[in-house]
């Protein structure tokens, strides 16, 4: 049941990113849901003309793109159709939810047309967070996080000083491969690792949550959006999911935000923020749940975090080569041309390879075009 808007508050006007995908389609289910609220003024898709004018017939939205052209639609495409959705006049909020780094460009164009962004693509900010973030100050926009771990800490942090903040803990549910052992990985199947036990998600990010790459990504993201060192971001098993990560304050006072794995919830918040309305997602019950459980990351036979890790410690344009990296091997084994294993093997000899330099647009672009190639060339040689 929608909830009442009986002032006829102006709506909040969203375009989004990635509409056909799995964070897209839930966004415009709460949309959906909180039509009194929240409205859609622009979609756009990577190729998916089909469920992309399904979508725009059903919202009444006019201003649509795809990044790939479908010969016979007339959807206007690449990478400009993409920038003229995140940046129309009419939007005030611009969801980025595409698979990867494909959304850097449109994300910076639309900080600079000073609208809201909620970010579900990590990739955006672990690639480019040194120039992202401070654009974000510069144009005094609001970014609101997606990702549950970082709409977790987000809540958490509401009234909270910086000068509080004692440490983040970022909770991950272990993934399908929890427990196993290195050798058990060598013949891991494609349909095994898109198998998570807690949250169904778009190919990639399944991908980067077995091999915990998806965990190492996020440590950057937080590190960008809540201004906090690498050091002071830990990683805690959670199976169950529900605890979606903690933050302990300098009192020794720890807030957790607690609820059922549906990414709905996070989307809803970062939609509506600063308020909450009624909708009509299950709250979790803490009546009815099982134990909550947690153990420490298995770091010696998932070796993304190190990889993370030292990736932020060499700063400049290493974590952006990390990422192209990564979307390229996730992606190979996706397609079944490498095995599980070669995944994060891949990403180490990118980056050993890659000369860092002082992150700016360009250096980042570049980063990203040249640590592509070598990763392309290392699949083909598999
Ligand atoms: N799914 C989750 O629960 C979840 C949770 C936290 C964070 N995230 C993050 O959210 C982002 C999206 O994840 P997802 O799971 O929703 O992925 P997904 O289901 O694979 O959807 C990806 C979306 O991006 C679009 N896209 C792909 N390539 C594109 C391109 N070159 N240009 C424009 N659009 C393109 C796709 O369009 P087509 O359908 O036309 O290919 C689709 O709409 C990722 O960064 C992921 O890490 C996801």
């Amino acid at each position: 049941m929608p909830t009442e808007n009986p002032g006829q508050e102006r709506r909040k006007k969203v375009a989004i990113l990635g509409s056909t995908g799995s964070i897209g389609t839930q966004t415009l289910d709460i949309i959906r849901q909180q039509s009194e609220w929240l409205e859609v003024v622009g979609l756009a898709a990577g190729k998916n003309a089909q469920l992309l004018s399904e979508q725009a017939r059903e919202f009444g939205v006019k201003s649509i793109a795809l990044f790939t052209n479908a010969t016979g639609s007339g959807i206007p495409y690449g990478m400009e159709a993409l920038t003229k959705i995140a940046t129309q006049t009419e939007a005030d909020i611009v969801v980025v939810a595409v698979a990867g780094v494909i959304g850097l460009l449109p994300t910076m164009a639309a900080i600079e047309a000073g609208k809201q962004i909620a970010l579900a693509s990590k990739e955006v900010l672990v690639a480019a967070g040194e120039i992202v973030m401070p654009a974000v100050r510069r144009h005094g926009v609001k970014l609101t996080p997606i990702d549950s771990e970082h709409s977790a800490i987000f809540q958490c942090l509401q009234g909270v000083g910086q000068d509080q903040i004692d440490s983040l803990i970022l909770t991950a549910s272990g993934g399908p491969f929890r427990g196993r052992r290195k050798s058990d990985l060598e013949n891991i199947s494609v349909e095994d690792a898109l198998n998570h036990p807690t949250w169904r998600m778009g190919g990639k990010i399944t991908i980067d949550s077995a091999t915990l790459m998806n965990k190492g990504l996020e440590i950057i993201e937080a590190k960008w959006l809540f201004d906090i060192p690498a050091d002071s971001i830990q990683v805690l098993v959670h199976p169950q999911s529900i605890i979606h990560s903690m933050v302990r304050l300098t009192d020794g006072s720890v807030l957790a935000q607690l609820g059922n794995p549906d990414m709905r919830l996070p989307i809803s918040y970062a939609l509506l923020h600063p308020e909450r309305k009624v909708n009509q997602l299950p709250s979790w019950n803490p009546f009815t749940t099982p134990n909550l459980s947690f153990e420490p990351a298995d770091e010696s036979t998932f070796d993304a975090l190190k990889i993370a890790r030292e990736a932020i410690k060499l700063g400049g344009t290493v974590p952006c080569c990390l990422n192209a990296a990564n979307e390229e091997a996730a992606n190979a084994f996706l397609k079944g041309r490498i095995p599980f294993t070669k995944i994060t093997e891949i990403v180490k000899r990118v980056i050993d390879q890659h000369q860092s330099t002082a992150p700016t647009l360009e250096s980042l672009l570049e980063t990203d075009a040249n640590s592509r190639a070598v990763a392309t060339s290392l699949i083909e040689s598999v």
